[in-house]
């Protein structure tokens, strides 16, 4: 009913029905009122006023207090050896990828995202069928937009890189910080590099990312941005770096991915090192439970929600309604692939910082997500291995 509603009316006012839509269905998705609550100021920001589409710059005002000691104490020794791990790995964008190959991002030969992986066949069921030229320039368009979505989180993952090594406690931390905002910053540069230079496309941030950083952003707690960044973030992003490093046939891509993974395994080890000891030595139970409730909410909308709805406003906007979309991309080879490969590292890193107690299992239970769980955690995985498994 409300598709056939939407159907008749013009495009522009139509996407405002549907970002309200969309806005309720996060409200609707998200069952705990306390996780909502905390969520519903970013959610007007990000899907009513389109913070982050309207061309302007964005100030997100933050909250945390910078910790310092000047007995610089709180000695972490499993976190300064990651430091001087980081500080050994450290790699030089400009030397190390070769950026005089040459991208053409619509030849079939060397594909960015394998044909297989895109929904040819969802759109095909819905009397959607592209042309072998088209289907190029669709895989053009939504690998561009694909990594635009990691530059604008790899700009959100530098400023929370930056604020955790303020607010930290343990002096070693602070190092080990210092090294990953530098990895940030230089992520920033390659992913932006790669889109101006070689795709020649940059879409803008999605709606569901930009909620995420904005609450991370204003939140004043630095675990919750650690928790936020380093875990939910970065093994959403790890999934997906993966899941286009091992599909991607195009050289220069797959050279940059390897490197940014190798980087990006470093900090979830950080993240799942520092937010164990914190939640262990630190927490009443009540804030355990906060952080319980929080991760597998946001778990969920990491799973439910990156639908690509700027390209399909580019593409099939007026031809199929976007619930159909939703469907199509909900069932794409892609992104099943991707879940798999995010939620084997994410739930496992859950389990090992002590957020998936029994009082919560059963939601990950009927959120099939307990399959996962056993697995090995950041802290007992090299970048080795998860190359190694990918490839
Ligand atoms: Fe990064
Ligand atoms: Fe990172």
């Amino acid at each position: 009913m409300i598709a056939k509603i939407l159907q008749g009316m013009p495009l522009g006012a139509r996407r405002q029905v549907e970002d309200v839509v969309d806005a309720v269905a996060i409200a609707r998705q998200v069952e705990n009122r306390k996780v909502l609550a905390q969520m519903m100021p970013s959610v007007a920001r990000g899907f009513i006023v389109k913070k982050g589409k309207q061309g302007l710059p964005v100030q997100m005002p933050a909250h945390h207090s910078a910790y310092f000691d000047f007995q610089y104490g709180g000695e972490f020794p499993e976190m300064y050896d990651l430091y001087r791990r980081a500080v050994a790995n450290q790699w030089n964008a400009e030397t190390q990828l070769d950026w005089s190959i040459d991208v053409d991002p619509e030849n079939p030969e060397v594909p960015i995202l394998p044909e297989e992986l895109v929904p040819f066949d969802g759109l095909a069921r819905h009397g959607i069928t592209l042309s072998e030229k088209d289907k190029m320039r669709f895989i053009h368009s939504f690998s561009s937009w694909l990594l635009s979505q990691f530059l604008h989180g790899e700009q959100g993952a530098l400023y929370a890189a930056a604020q955790v090594t303020e607010s930290v406690q343990w002096i070693d931390g602070k190092f080990y910080g210092s090294t990953q905002v530098m990895d940030e910053g230089r992520h920033v540069e390659v992913f932006f590099r790669y889109l101006e230079s070689k795709l020649g496309k940059l879409y803008q941030v999605n709606d569901n990312l930009y909620v995420i950083m904005d609450q991370l952003m204003t939140d004043s707690r630095w675990d919750m941005k650690f928790l936020g960044m380093q875990i939910m973030i970065e093994g959403l992003a790890l999934g997906a770096f993966g899941m286009l490093y091992s599909s991607t046939r195009e050289p220069l891509l797959k050279e940059l991915l390897r490197y940014v993974i190798q980087d990006e395994a470093r900090h979830v080890h950080y993240g799942v090192l520092a937010l164990k000891r914190h939640f262990a030595e630190e927490l009443s139970e009540q804030e355990r439970r906060d952080r319980e409730d929080w991760s597998f909410e946001i778990a969920l909308l990491m799973r439910n929600r990156f639908m690509a709805h700027e390209v399909f406003e580019e593409w099939f906007e007026g031809r199929i309604p976007r619930s159909t979309w939703n469907e199509i991309v909900q069932e794409a080879p892609f992104m099943k692939k991707f879940r798999v490969t995010m939620f084997k590292r994410l739930i496992p890193n859950l389990e090992y910082i002590g957020l998936l107690t029994p009082r919560v299992q059963h939601l990950y239970e009927q959120a099939g997500l307990m399959t996962f769980a056993g697995g090995k955690s950041a802290a007992e995985l090299t970048a080795r291995d998860l190359l190694d498994e990918l490839s």
